[in-house]
């Protein structure tokens, strides 16, 4: 049955938010950097969080806010993995979920294996938890990138403690396959390392390589694992504060229930709320019709980067909502995203943000009207026309 895609709104209304994405830059600049995206709200998510704003409903978060049951429940329904409800915790937003994880598993100076390029709070995360970060980075393959197992394996053989997985993958929209998750979990396993998976665009997987959750895919997965997610990325809310952190086994719940008392009480209420909403099967007909509009914006990519910018490099990501593109054949240096915002009038993310592999790059979040697409294309193409 074919899905009807979800249309942006239109960009007055889009510039009334307050969001990061609108209010960053002036309004003659248009925004694709930060991972936030133009569509209205799933219905479920705009009636829960509109019936507690009426109510006054805005004190903490309860202690048994429901989350636990929807995101079981949205595991097994969406990605045919059943979790244990004992194993699932819940926090304010995925990174604090890493960096507490990371705290209670790590030693202060302890190195953290991260897959660059990578999204840069991953840096900071592990650098906050009191660890180092040892940078493994991705490996290209015919089939775009992919984790370096052996790089990994050499990190951990060298005293590395910890492997902080980003899957599927932020930037490079890579979903890792469930053979290289699982050789993951036994090199892991192996050298006694834990792996804390960020999942949090999971849901936004296109179809091409299925996604799997790390702690689905073996026995020494669930020996070495942790998962941090939220619905916010996948159904636009990250300014409302709640994750959740699943551990693979009872190990790893020992761990998250040991928390800090504060780790659960920075969930906001309306994170509760909307995350419950999102994971309720009433917002699958949304998620399945804003998959519909990023399969086509991820085409549609494609064909304008062809057109008007013959020599960028881009593969079209198997995940998300962000584009990683290779524009260093035209010179714009190690940084282009500045040069393009004062030239063309667009803001791109910062390809040097995401690890030295990210100089020449630009990450293009596409999560946008067809229309504002294609005119940021056209107003860099023009830079370069002949
Ligand atoms: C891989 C990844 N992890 C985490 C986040 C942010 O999550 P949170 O705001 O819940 O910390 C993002 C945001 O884009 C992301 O891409």
């Amino acid at each position: 049955m074919s899905v009807t895609p979800l249309q942006a709104l239109p960009i007055d209304e889009l510039r009334q938010r307050t969001s990061t994405k609108w209010q960053k830059y002036p309004q003659d600049i248009l925004p694709f950097f930060v991972a936030e995206m133009d569509y209205p709200l799933a219905p479920a998510i705009t009636a829960a969080l509109t019936r507690a704003v009426q109510l006054g409903d805005t004190g903490y978060t309860p202690p048994e806010p429901g989350i636990r049951e929807a995101f079981v429940a949205f595991a097994q329904r969406r990605f045919d993995w059943t979790v244990d409800p004992a194993t699932v915790f819940w926090t304010g937003d995925v990174m604090m979920g890493v960096v507490e994880i990371l705290r209670a598993v790590t030693s202060p100076g302890d190195r953290v294996v991260v897959t660059t390029p990578v999204y840069p709070p991953f840096f900071d995360t592990v650098e906050e938890a009191g660890a180092v970060v040892e940078r493994v980075p991705l490996a290209r393959s015919e089939a775009g990138w992919e984790l370096d197992l052996l790089g990994i394996e050499a990190a951990l053989a060298g005293g590395a403690r910890a492997v902080l997985l980003c899957n599927p993958h932020n930037p490079t929209g890579t979903v890792h396959t469930s053979q290289s998750l699982a050789a993951l979990a036994d090199v892991a396993a192996r050298f006694g390392a834990v792996v804390i998976s960020d999942e949090i665009h999971g849901p936004l997987a296109h179809g091409d390589v299925p996604f799997t959750p790390f702690l689905a895919v073996s026995d020494a997965a669930r020996r070495v694992g942790y998962t941090v997610t939220s619905a916010s990325k996948t159904y636009n809310f990250a300014g409302l504060k709640c994750a959740v952190m699943i551990g693979g086994g009872a190990e790893q719940a020992k761990v998250l229930r040991a928390l800090p008392w504060e780790v659960e009480w920075r969930t906001g209420l309306f994170g509760a709320l909307a995350n419950n909403a999102a994971f309720a099967p009433e917002s699958d007909a949304w998620l399945d019709s804003l998959l519909a509009a990023l399969d086509e914006n991820r085409r549609l990519l494609a064909e304008l980067l062809a057109e008007h910018l013959p020599e960028a490099v881009y593969r079209i990501p198997d995940a998300g909502f962000l584009a990683w593109v290779d524009v260093s054949a035209y010179g714009w240096g190690d940084n282009p995203a500045t040069e393009l915002r004062r030239k063309a009038r667009v803001a791109f993310h910062h390809g040097p943000l995401f690890g030295d592999e990210g100089k020449g790059h630009v990450r293009i979040n596409f999560a946008c009207s067809p229309d504002l697409l294609r005119e940021a294309i056209e107003r860099v193409g023009a830079l370069v026309a002949p």
